[in-house]
């Protein structure tokens, strides 16, 4: 687990866990960057670690993964379904990191979380993505050439998509921030 602690002047401590999965890195960097935008204090949990995170500690939890033909990482979807009822409770913000962009990318995060968890979330969001030719393996190469119609790496990350949703689970967090 990492921790990022950035308090602004004034500002409530909030207690941030972000749960994601991570097939080539992207999602990794997208979390750390929506770490450092949060208010608060963020411990980012990669859900590939044995040790499940103990959610009592936190008031926030943001989940997110990727998108590979079409889903979600199983691990991420399975943690939703088992956690749920936990995870109503918290102020819950949901994302996923892909390629496509507009309706279809919108279908792939409905697709991606329990339908329960959409209705308890305080937002959601598509954060983008990146199509890495270094980490990808042959068949991945290849599927990625045939039905994306690249065939070298394509960086499509949408920064100010990061700080928007930062920025939205914030004003959902504080009364404070309420009031910008
Ligand atoms: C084999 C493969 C299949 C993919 N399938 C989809 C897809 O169905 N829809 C989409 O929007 N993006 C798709 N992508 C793009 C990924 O979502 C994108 O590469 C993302 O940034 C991966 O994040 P990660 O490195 O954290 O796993 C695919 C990428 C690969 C390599």
């Amino acid at each position: 687990m990492t921790n990022c602690h950035i308090l602004g002047k004034n500002q409530p401590t909030m207690k941030t866990l972000i749960i994601y999965m991570s097939t080539h890195g992207c999602t990794k960097h997208v979390v750390e960057e929506l770490a450092q935008a949060l208010h608060g204090d963020a411990t980012i949990h990669n859900l590939k670690a044995k040790k499940q995170p103990d959610l009592q500690s936190y008031e926030r939890v943001i989940i997110g993964g990727s998108i590979h033909a079409g889903q979600i990482q199983r691990k991420i979807r399975e943690y939703c379904e088992q956690n749920q009822e936990q995870l109503e409770d918290k102020q819950l913000g949901l994302f996923i990191c892909c390629m496509h962009e507009g309706e279809q990318a919108f279908q792939q995060l409905e697709n991606a979380f329990p339908e329960k968890l959409h209705q308890y979330a305080k937002t959601e969001a598509i954060l983008g993505g990146e199509f890495n030719f270094e980490k990808m393996h042959f068949l991945e190469k290849l599927v990625v050439r045939k039905i994306a119609k690249v065939d070298q790496t394509v960086r499509k990350i949408n920064h100010e998509a990061i700080q928007n949703f930062a920025n939205k689970m914030d004003k959902t967090f504080s009364p404070f921030l309420m009031l910008i």
